[in-house]
């Protein structure tokens, strides 16, 4: 089952997405592994974060921040997702440098999706992921206008990863991409999906209507599943 809530506009929706995250972190009780998106969507939610009252409110000495995917470029590069997440909130906020786990965005794509690997499952303390305990508090993830999520991309093999719990993507879009696979996406207490904008609204009512055969429609969580989207995004659900 899972839970829609529909704010007015992209503002409220990323004000209202800020309100939520920050209940979260401060509802938990040592680490809190929030694992973000990446894309334009979740732009705002950050910039509200590095500011009052958010930021005084987030606990963030025990705050780790992971991403689901990432563009394999450079972390200075204008498509890197690291880059827009530092710029937008981690260089403004008192989060410890070693609670920021960026994956590689360069050398050999494969070698960089192994590392994450072995940083998901240092972080995790075991080898192998128990629904009892999920790995992540949070999983934020985008919905793309195709249907993908994080890096799981149509008509390419990581959709059909399960053993892996990091990969690189060739061929779904012009640069290489290193996604997390459904295995360790679904390894969340809550998977909330922040979509906004009327371009997302056949996708998200395919996704939430159970549509698997959309990658972002065979998200499962152990956990909980939320969608937060403005009414553009939400139609008349
Ligand atoms: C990425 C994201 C991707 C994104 C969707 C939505 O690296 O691009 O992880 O999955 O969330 O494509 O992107 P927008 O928020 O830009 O619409």
């Amino acid at each position: 089952m899972s839970d829609l809530q529909v704010l007015p506009d992209p503002e409220a929706l990323a004000q209202h997405a800020a309100s939520w995250i920050v209940e979260q972190a401060e509802a938990s009780s040592g680490r809190f592994a929030w694992n973000l998106s990446g894309g334009s969507t979740p732009k705002r939610l950050y910039q509200l974060l590095a500011a009052p009252p958010f930021r005084e409110r987030m606990p963030w000495s025990r705050v780790h921040v992971f991403w689901g995917d990432e563009r394999f470029v450079p972390h200075d590069h204008p498509e890197s997702n690291f880059r827009m997440t530092r710029e937008a909130m981690l260089e403004h906020v008192p989060i410890p440098a070693a609670n920021i786990h960026p994956i590689a965005g360069e050398g050999d794509p494969d070698d960089a999706a192994g590392a994450y690997e072995a940083t998901l499952r240092r972080f995790y303390g075991a080898d192998a992921l128990d629904a009892a305990r999920p790995l992540f508090d949070v999983t934020l993830l985008g919905l793309g206008d195709d249907g993908h999520t994080a890096s799981l991309i149509p008509g390419t093999s990581a959709l059909g990863e399960q053993r892996a719990w990091v990969t690189a993507v060739r061929g779904g879009r012009p640069e290489v991409r290193i996604t997390m696979t459904y295995p360790v996406l679904d390894s969340s207490r809550v998977v909330a999906f922040l979509v906004a904008g009327d371009a997302k609204r056949t996708m998200l009512a395919r996704v939430r209507s159970g549509d698997r055969s959309l990658p972002a429609g065979r998200i499962a969580p152990v956990g909980s599943l939320l969608f937060l989207a403005d009414q553009a995004a939400a139609g008349s659900a």
